[in-house]
Formats: C-alpha cells, sequence, structure tokens
C-alpha cells in the first residue's frame, strides 16, 4: 500500500512557495524557545500585541485587601474578561476553577507583611510547582533602591534560571516604595535593570515621560494601576501608556474596585486592544453600567 502511494506521483509539496520563518509580534521576544513565546502569546493577544492582566495578588503581603475579601464571589466572574489572572498559588488552588482558561501569571516572590521591611522578600513557590499549576508565568518583586534591592535582584535572576530551563516567562515588577520616587529616571533605572536581568516582560507603573521608560527598556513593559482612581483617570492612564509604548496592563484596584468591575474591565480592553480614545471608553463604560443597574 504504501509502494503505491510512493509510485503515484500525485504528492504536492508546493515547490513553488518557500517555507516562511515567522516572525514574533512581541517586542524583544524573537529569540525565546518555543514554550516561551507560546506562554508569552497565551498572556499578550497576538492580534493586538497587548495584554490586559487583572491583577488580584495583594493578599501575599497585605492580606484582604478591600474588593478581595471573597475571591470566590468578586473576582471570579471577572476572569473571563481578562487575558491573564495575576494572583498567588494559594488563591488558584483554593478558589479558581480549574477549567478555567485563563492563562496564570503566578506571584513568585514574598515574604514580608505590611507589618515589616517590604524589600526582604524571598522566592515563594519552585518552578516544578509553577509547571505543574500550567502558569504561563511567574512574577517577582524587584526593589531597586530598596533596602534589600540586591536580594530582590538574586530572586528575578534564580528565577530567570528555572524558567528558561522549562520554558515560563518571569514577569519583573518593580516596586515603589514610599521613599522612591515615581518618575521616569528612577522606573528607567528599574525597568531597564529587570530587563538587562533577564526578565521577559516588565511591569511598572506609569509617570510622565513615560515613552522615554518604555523606549529604553527591550522587553514589553505592562502597568499597573495602582490605588483606585475615578474611572475616567483611570482609562486616561491606561490610553496615555499604550499611546507612549505600554503593551498592556496588570490592573488590580482600579478594576476590582470600581463599582461596576465587569464595566471597567471592558472598558480597559476597549484602550488597551483597540486603542479606543479614553473618553469614548469611559462612555462605554457608563452605557454597561447604566444597562446592569437599569
Ligand atoms: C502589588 O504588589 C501587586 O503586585 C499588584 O498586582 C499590583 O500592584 C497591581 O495591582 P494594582 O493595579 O491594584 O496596583
Amino acid at each position: 500500500m504504501a509502494e503505491a502511494e510512493i509510485q503515484s506521483g500525485e504528492k504536492e509539496f508546493f515547490l513553488d512557495i518557500p517555507q516562511q520563518n515567522e516572525t514574533f509580534f512581541l517586542k524583544g521576544s524573537a529569540n525565546y524557545d518555543w514554550g516561551m513565546k507560546n506562554r508569552l502569546a497565551r498572556i499578550f493577544n497576538p492580534r493586538s500585541g497587548k495584554t490586559v492582566m487583572l491583577a488580584f495578588d495583594h493578599g501575599y503581603f497585605q492580606g484582604p485587601t478591600t474588593g478581595l475579601e471573597r475571591i470566590d464571589v468578586t473576582i471570579v466572574p471577572l476572569a473571563p474578561f481578562a487575558d491573564a489572572l495575576m494572583l498567588t498559588r494559594g488563591i488558584l488552588r483554593s478558589v479558581i476553577p480549574a477549567a478555567s482558561g485563563n492563562p496564570i501569571v503566578m506571584r513568585a516572590s514574598g515574604g514580608p507583611s505590611i507589618l515589616k521591611e517590604l524589600s526582604n522578600e524571598h522566592l515563594v513557590i519552585d518552578m516544578d510547582d509553577a509547571v505543574r499549576m500550567n502558569c504561563s508565568a511567574v512574577a517577582v518583586q524587584v526593589f531597586i533602591g530598596g533596602e534589600y534591592e540586591t536580594q530582590s535582584v538574586g530572586n528575578m535572576t534564580r528565577l530567570v534560571d528555572a524558567g528558561m530551563k522549562v520554558g515560563i516567562p518571569v514577569l519583573g515588577v518593580t516596586a515603589v516604595g514610599k521613599e522612591l520616587v515615581r518618575d521616569a529616571k528612577y522606573m528607567g533605572l528599574a525597568t531597564r535593570m529587570c530587563a538587562e536581568l533577564g526578565a521577559a516582560v516588565v511591569k511598572t507603573y506609569f509617570c510622565p515621560d513615560f515613552e522615554k521608560v518604555a523606549a529604553g527598556c527591550p522587553v514589553p513593559l505592562v502597568i499597573a494601576g495602582g490605588k483606585k482612581l475615578p474611572e475616567l483617570e483611570a482609562l486616561k492612564m491606561a490610553a496615555d501608556a499604550i499611546a507612549q509604548g505600554a503593551s498592556g496592563v496588570d490592573m488590580g484596584r482600579n478594576i476590582f474596585q470600581s463599582d461596576a468591575p465587569v464595566a471597567m474591565l471592558k472598558a480597559v480592553r476597549k484602550v488597551v486592544h483597540e486603542a479606543m480614545n479614553y473618553k469614548q471608553a469611559y462612555e462605554y463604560f457608563l452605557e454597561l453600567k447604566n444597562q446592569k443597574n437599569g
């Protein structure tokens, strides 16, 4: 049978079509292995090149944060509207349905509570467990200028080495303390250090001259939302960040502390994935919110 097939001469090898070498859509990410790229392409939408991550890992150092008292009640219903979930392994295993299709960005550093020196973090999960939980990325806080700066950088580089062995990218999270200024000079230093030392993605805060921070960081930047703002201001911040080079948001309180979280998440998606003007996105938010209340 096999011999007859070989002799038939009917196979089609498309000899006039050269095989294409695909480029990878994400900034600075072309030289990773297939598994790493595939995980990044689960977090970042390959069509828009952007992501809307929902961050609700705050309890890892501050306990039951407002809006996160019952993650099963308030956050699980938001999951279908997020591109990725950023959380701790305790919450993943205790609350998030295993059938949820969201890529997981796992918080991998911690230790001190809000009662102690926050920069004194250690790695809190082993890469084997990240693999077991099917994580798409692991996240580590880096405290540039903090008391335990070097230790936190060491946490990140150890995690990068472990992640490289299994194809799991590391999200370096630039921490800001009370004593640290949130300006482009500081954010430029912190984000660049994370990228130089191996983070595949860096999370930071929006600041004046953000375009210089984004341009100086050779890997994708996502912004945290920070403390709760009025929705119009939060949408403007997200829109400005995207316009100035961010590859998405990793937003928590500005979504789950909104009085219409699903509407806010959908409005943020418009800004991030469709570059919608923030005023239009705010109108969209109000429309969805009123539909819910109507
Ligand atoms: C804080 O350390 C956590 O990593 C949060 O994930 C991060 O701050 C983003 O949340 P938010 O938008 O509430 O600032």
